[in-house]
Parts: structure tokens; sequence; C-alpha cells
């Protein structure tokens, strides 16, 4: 019988990827606790409302990307493509947004049915932050100097680039949506079929197209930094003071609009040179019309949300992941003969009870001659050996790979009593 696979672009992560998607996640996880961040937890499912009123009906997630079913009471449900719009839903919901400021933050799978390439799945992971409430300059720089310092703790800094832009406020945007619009209509010929469309439903993502000859001809396009209304400029060049008073470099480029419709003003993607097509590891900007966009009391909000597999992808090919992450155990425990693996679990338990975060692995199972020869191959720094003797002299067998006093590479073993053993081994540890 054939037997089932996964579905295209939905990857299982398998033990020995683990312990890189966790180094990543708690480095993530303390850094964002520094800067006094609380994690909120959301459903996978949404009403597909949610996302067609948030991220735009004429954008590429939710015309061709969202996976959108009935549930069985006929409600139309979407499997979230994104996090910000159910972020406000949730701050919303349970009454987080109106006079507070919340600073937030979410990790988890997002789905959006694009074309698997490496570094773009259907399932992907996210982790996203979303800060409610403020509306100035100062907390859009502590977001970029927050993900700054998450570079530097995973050893990406010198790989990713800052690409900032302001998009204005929504009547500094309808403005130069038009001028923009008369420009590219005026040179309609030249552009690309995907851009010709967009011209009449979404202009600004014009700006994004791939295609060489359309962005040729944007060359000559009216530029959005013309047309930022005062308070927008205000507000994007105090940023960009900031960020200079804190060491950030960027380049501002005023073609940067997202894909995503719920931006005004800071826009802002991380990008890198190391992924091929897919190097943008980080992206967001601000939402001031969000939540009341969504039905909240009109609300300040700022965010952005950096894909998992992308930076994994990145700690890999630079070789950033330290050794220390993996999956090895610190101590093997292996008895052999009558009555000692109680013995085993006991000593193991006085191990686990001493060091935290340590690794004992138990030998379980198999018969006697089995068991010796797996102390033999054993790799792992320490094995402890309990036999018979060892069971009557209440002691166990210390076996390390390396004999750490004389550098040597022969496997040294000594005989210390149970009572003994923490002392002992923590020199091994
Ligand atoms: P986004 O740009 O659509 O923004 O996605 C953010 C990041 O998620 C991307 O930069 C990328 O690293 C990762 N990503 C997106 N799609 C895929 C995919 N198919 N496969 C792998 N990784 C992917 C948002 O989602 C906004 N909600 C960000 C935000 C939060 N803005 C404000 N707050």
């Amino acid at each position: 019988m054939a037997k089932i696979q996964a579905i295209r672009g939905m990857n299982d992560i398998l033990p020995e990827q683990t312990p890189v998607w966790q180094y990543l996640e708690d480095t993530v996880r303390r850094v964002l606790q520094s800067y006094s961040y609380n994690e909120i937890r959301m459903p996978i499912l949404e009403q597909t409302e949610l996302f067609k009123r948030s991220i735009g009906e004429v954008t590429d997630i939710v015309e061709k990307e969202m996976y959108t079913f009935e549930d069985r009471n006929g409600d139309s449900l979407t499997l979230r493509p994104e996090g910000t719009a159910c972020c406000v839903r949730a701050a919303e919901q349970h009454g987080l947004l109106f006079n507070q400021t919340q600073k937030l933050w979410y990790c988890g799978p997002m789905f959006r049915h694009e074309r698997p390439q490496k570094g773009r799945y259907r399932q992907f992971n996210q982790i996203g932050v979303e800060c409610f409430g403020i509306p100035g300059p100062d907390i859009d720089a502590e977001l970029i100097i927050m993900t700054a310092r998450l570079w530097k703790e995973l050893g990406l800094l010198a790989n990713v680039s800052l690409q900032i832009n302001s998009l204005g406020t929504t009547a500094a945007r309808a403005v130069y949506r038009d001028a923009l619009v008369e420009y590219l209509r005026a040179n309609i010929d030249a552009l690309d079929e995907d851009s010709k469309r967009r011209l009449e439903s979404n202009p600004l993502r014009v700006l994004d197209s791939k295609s060489q000859s359309t962005q040729d001809i944007l060359d000559g396009a009216p530029d959005f930094s013309d047309y930022l209304d005062d308070e927008s400029k205000a507000h994007f060049a105090t940023l960009l003071e900031t960020l200079d008073q804190s060491g950030i470099s960027y380049e501002v480029n005023s073609r940067l609009v997202r894909g995503l419709d719920y931006y005004g003003k800071t826009v802002f993607e991380w990008v890198t040179n190391d992924l091929g097509a897919q190097g943008t590891v980080c992206a967001g900007g601000r939402y001031d019309g969000l939540v009341e966009q969504l039905g909240g009391k009109a609300t300040p909000g700022v965010g952005f949300a950096m894909g998992v597999e992308r930076l994994i992808l990145m700690l890999e090919s630079l070789d950033k992941i330290p050794a220390e992450v993996n999956n090895n155990p610190d101590v093997f425990i292996v008895s052999v003969g009558e009555g000692t693996q109680i013995e085993a679990f006991k000593v193991a338990e006085i191990l686990r009870n001493q060091f935290l975060s340590i690794n004992v692995q138990t030998h379980c199972g198999g018969s006697n001659k089995n068991r010796l020869k797996k102390i033999d191959k054993s790799n792992v720094p320490i094995t402890l050996i309990i036999g018979e003797n060892e069971l009557k002299n209440k002691s166990v067998i210390i076996k390390t790979l390396q004999d750490k006093s004389e550098g040597s590479q022969n496997k040294q073993q000594v005989e210390v009593p149970v009572a003994d053993l923490l002392n002992k081994i923590e020199a091994y540890l």
C-alpha cells in the first residue's frame, strides 16, 4: 500500500534538527523578555473575514494564498497566514487595548499556499512582536534596536541589512497613489502583466515588482518621500535619528511597500544575501489604523515578524550554531547483571537532582553482552558502569573518553563510592 506523505511545503522538524529550533527560540525569548515583552498565544484558525479586513482583499495573501474552508457549521474559517490580525483580534476581544500599552509577542505556524522553494514553505513559523498604544517613533526605534541585538546574539549581524521606508499617513498615501497611477498609466506598455493588473487594484504594490522592465520605468516615477506630510516626515526623521544615535545602519528604500495593506508610516525589512531569492528574514512596520478597521477604538500599533525557517537556514549555512546545541547525552549509565538496573535508575535520579540541565541516558533493554558492547562503543563523554560487584560495594565505575589530567585520548576508568559520585563527577561535566 502506498505510504502517506506530508503535504507539499509542510515540513516535519526531525529530532536532529530540534535542538537548533530550541536554541533559536530560547535566544529570542530571552531577548524579548529583556525588553519587557509578554507572550500571547492565539488559535491557528480564525474567521476568514478577519484576514480579509486586515491584510486587504487585493493582496496576494488574501487573493491566492489562504487556506480557507467551510467548517461543519458552514462558517468560513482560515488557517492564519500571519499573526498581526490575530493578535489585534485577541487583544481587542480581551480588553487589552483601550487606554493601555501592550508589548506582546507570539510564536507559531502560519499557512500560505505559495510555491514552495528554499526558504518559502506553505506551513512556516514566525516569531512576531506587536506593540499597542504608543504612537511615537521611539517604539519603532526600540523594536529595530531589539532585532539588531538579536542578530548580534545569534552571530548574524554582519550578514543582515536593514531597509526602511515611510508609507506616510492614509491621506498622504492617497495623494501619492494618484501620482503614481498617473505616471504608470502613461508608461503602461512597458509594465509586466502582473503590474498592469496591480495598477488598477493595488498600485503601490507595483513598486515591489520583480520585473526589470517595470523597475526601469519606476526609476522615473514620483518618489514616495516627496509626498510625505509633515507628521510622517517628522516621525520618520526622529526614527532615523534614533537609529543613527544607536549605531544601527540602514538604507532608506522608497520602494519598500510590503505585501499587507495595513501599514502606514514606518515599514522595514531585514534582508540577507545568504538565502537566495527568499532573503527577507524579518519584516514589519506601523499599523495605526488596524485596530479601528477591525472594530476597536483607534489604537496605534507597530510590530514585526521573523521567519524562523529562514533564520535557521542562515545559522546553518553560516556555521553559527554553537557546538553545545545538540541532543548528545552528557552521561550514559549502563548496568550489567542481577539487580543493577534499579541501582542505575537511582544513580541517574541523583544526577538529575543535582544538575538541572543534564542529559542522562540510561540503558534499558538488551542482554548483558549487548550492554558490555555499548560501553565500549559509547561516545558519551562520561559512562557510568554498575555491575554486580559495584552493587555489592555501593560504588560505580566512571569511565571517561579522555583522561583530562593528562590530556590523553585513552578511555580512563575509576571506581568511586556512590556517596562520593557527585563530588567526583563534577570535574568531568
Ligand atoms: P510578512 O512579511 O508577510 O509579514 O512575513 C514576515 C516574515 O515571515 C517574512 O519576512 C519571512 O521571513 C517569513 N515568511 C513569510 N512567508 C513565508 C513563507 N511562505 N515561508 C517561510 N517564511 C515566510 C507579516 O506576516 C506581518 N504580520 C509582520 C508584522 C507583524 N507586521 C507588523 N507586525
